[in-house]
């Protein structure tokens, strides 16, 4: 029977080459023509270990990784006690046999023992037990072996044909053994309804560095930091052969300052980081705005405080986003949903820093960092860019004239006549240091006062569904795409639910806040931190008073949480 939405997670150690496996389940699934949203979860360490991948592979659109596997793959004992929890009547279960475990399979469970680890040293290519399993889970659940042939030429290639056709023979061992088994479990993959759509299938973090080359960049610096470094590598291949310049700094203040040094230039300027080096950029972020110099911080969200939790997810980075400064100092910060948004958003992010002169942050978060999806391909001219306003050459130049917007024209070095201090002390409308306290109120007055308008830059902030509301469920970042699903869950049962999706979260869009939670009974506001967040800001900011749902296990919410979260309420 195809499964219209199947879900398949693999599950081993970190080294064998889990993520591998899932990346080209992906690529074929997604070439087959199913939307497909991945998650995958890896420990700190290069080696050792547990390493996970879910692949969810729809005919309809998805938004989301799921609540639990149909489909689990483990390669050892390991995965297998982190998961054996999970496996329920239906699912189908795909373990290394002979292995390092020996696992009790459930009543109603479809087992299927694949002989990995041994048949890749029969084969003398122990690091192509991976690929047993692949050919294996192909034959089984039909996932297209013409096209998993084609992606793993292509991961290879770099390697050597020998490479190429040493795990081209332990994929066809692995569809041979699984042949060899009878399939008891009624699933397959869905069909397509069309067999070829105009998508491709991109990460995060790659697509935030799409959307940056889009947006017009021209100066990167970036320190490496997980889950963000991707961000700079995609960015490392491209920007180069356009013209642009990509520094590897050697830290984040660095970075950040390097940015703001090109942006002065005149420079369309942008670094990406995670938690702990926003932390580091948190003093020149506000010279950003005190001086008014464009830039965009792309920030890849981890579990924290501190070190942390570097390779899992959380959402917990936008009280700094919003507030991380001394004096007062004010940014934009947007926030992704999806890979799709990685790009707009990102070029939005761009659009605003050059608009306004400002910081602009920009927070992902380690889920959608590293999760694929289909997107449609990306065509440059749907993203209209925005440059910064740029002084006439008339008259005396004030690089901090007072207008009306608060936004004052700016003079690239070199301009004639148009020499200007950029300084993080405070300064006068020529740009001149002045410390009276009068002229600190009329400056401050104007930086701030550009920030008023950013609201009608955006689209307004989705709001699904219509009418009245039992529960209405404010959501943002990635998050979104999980209360998507489990809206149309709840919907599907007849209650009556709304979302209400902000992607601009600094300034608060308070109108739109307020007219959606005058459409609802009652509010819930699902986020991925321990204190709550955003609700935070909401009741500081709104007269909304929204129940604070909030997880920080490293992993994302599922659908299924959110909908009893819903029935609670109503109970
Ligand atoms: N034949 C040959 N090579 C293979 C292979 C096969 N059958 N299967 C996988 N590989 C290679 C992969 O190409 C990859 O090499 P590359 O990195 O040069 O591309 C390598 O083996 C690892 O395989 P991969 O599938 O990418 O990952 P994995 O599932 O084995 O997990 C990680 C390893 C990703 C968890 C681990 O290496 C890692 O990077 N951990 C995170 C470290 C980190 O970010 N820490 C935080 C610090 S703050």
């Amino acid at each position: 029977m195809n499964k219209n939405d199947l879900i398949i997670r693999i599950g081993g150690e970190g080294g064998e080459g889990i993520i591998s496996v899932g990346d080209m389940i992906t690529q074929a699934c997604a070439r087959a023509g199913l939307d497909v949203y991945t998650f995958k979860t890896f420990p700190a360490e290069i080696k050792g270990g547990y390493a996970m991948y879910q692949v969810r592979a729809s005919t309809e659109p998805v938004y989301n990784q799921g609540d639990i596997f149909d489909v689990l793959c483990v390669f050892n004992g390991e995965a297998y006690e982190l998961n054996k929890a999970r496996l329920k009547p239906g699912n189908a279960f795909v373990y290394d046999s002979p292995g390092d475990f020996e696992p009790v399979i459930p009543e109603g469970v479809f087992a299927y023992p694949i002989p990995m680890t041994k048949t890749a040293k029969e084969l003398n290519n122990p690091r192509a037990k991976n690929m047993v399993a692949m050919g294996a889970l192909s034959i089984l659940f039909n996932i297209p072996e013409a096209a998993l042939r084609e992606v793993i030429d292509t991961k290879f290639k770099r390697r050597g044909d020998a490479v190429v056709q040493g795990n081209l023979t332990a994929f066809e061992r692995g569809r041979e053994l699984a042949l060899a088994l009878k399939k008891t479990d009624p699933w397959i993959i869905g069909t397509p309804k069309e067999s070829k759509r105009d998508v491709i299938v991109m990460s995060g973090n790659n697509a935030i560095g799409l959307g940056a080359l889009i947006a017009g960049l021209e100066f990167f610096a970036a320190y490496p930091i997980t889950p963000a470094t991707e961000i700079a590598i995609y960015v490392s291949k491209h920007l180069p052969k356009r013209g642009g310049t990509l520094i590897q700094a050697e830290d984040e203040i660095a970075a950040i300052s390097q940015v703001l040094g090109a942006s002065y230039a005149g420079k369309k300027s942008m670094t990406s980081t995670s938690g702990p080096g926003l932390s580091l950029m948190s003093e020149m972020l506000g010279m950003a705005f005190m001086s008014e110099t464009p830039c965009v911080v792309a920030d890849v969200q981890r579990g924290g405080p501190s070190t942390g939790l570097p390779t899992k997810h959380e959402q917990s980075d936008l009280f700094l986003a919003v507030h991380g400064a001394h004096g007062d100092s004010g940014r934009i910060v947007l926030s992704v949903e999806n890979v799709h948004d990685c790009i707009g958003l990102t070029v939005t992010a761009f659009n605003l820093a050059e608009k306004y002169q400002c910081p602009v942050i920009l927070l992902s978060d380690g889920s959608l960092a590293f999760s694929t999806q289909s997107v449609p391909y990306p065509n440059p001219d749907d993203y209209p860019t925005v440059d910064r306003l740029r002084w006439d050459g008339q008259g005396e130049y004030h690089r901090y004239e007072l207008t009306e917007s608060g936004i004052s024209p700016m003079a690239d070095p070199g301009t004639p006549n148009g020499m200007h201090i950029a300084t993080g002390l405070e300064h006068n409308p020529a740009g001149m240091p002045s410390y009276t306290g009068e002229n600190h109120e009329i400056m401050q007055g104007k930086r701030f006062r550009k920030l008023n308008t950013v609201v009608n830059d955006m689209p307004p902030a989705e709001v699904d569904g219509e009418g009245a509301a039992d529960v209405g469920v404010i959501a943002w970042g990635s998050t979104i795409g999980v209360v998507r699903e489990a809206l149309q869950r709840l919907r599907a049962e007849g209650i009556k639910v709304k979302g209400f999706y902000p992607k601009l979260l600094n300034p608060l869009p308070v109108q739109q806040f307020e007219d959606f939670g005058a459409t609802c009974k009652r509010i819930v506001l699902p986020e991925v931190n321990f204190q709550g967040q955003l609700a935070h800001f909401v009741r500081a900011e709104t007269t909304l008073r929204p129940v604070s749902y909030t997880i920080c296990s490293g992993m994302p919410f599922t659908p299924e949480m959110i909908v009893n979260r819903v029935k609670e309420m109503l109970a």
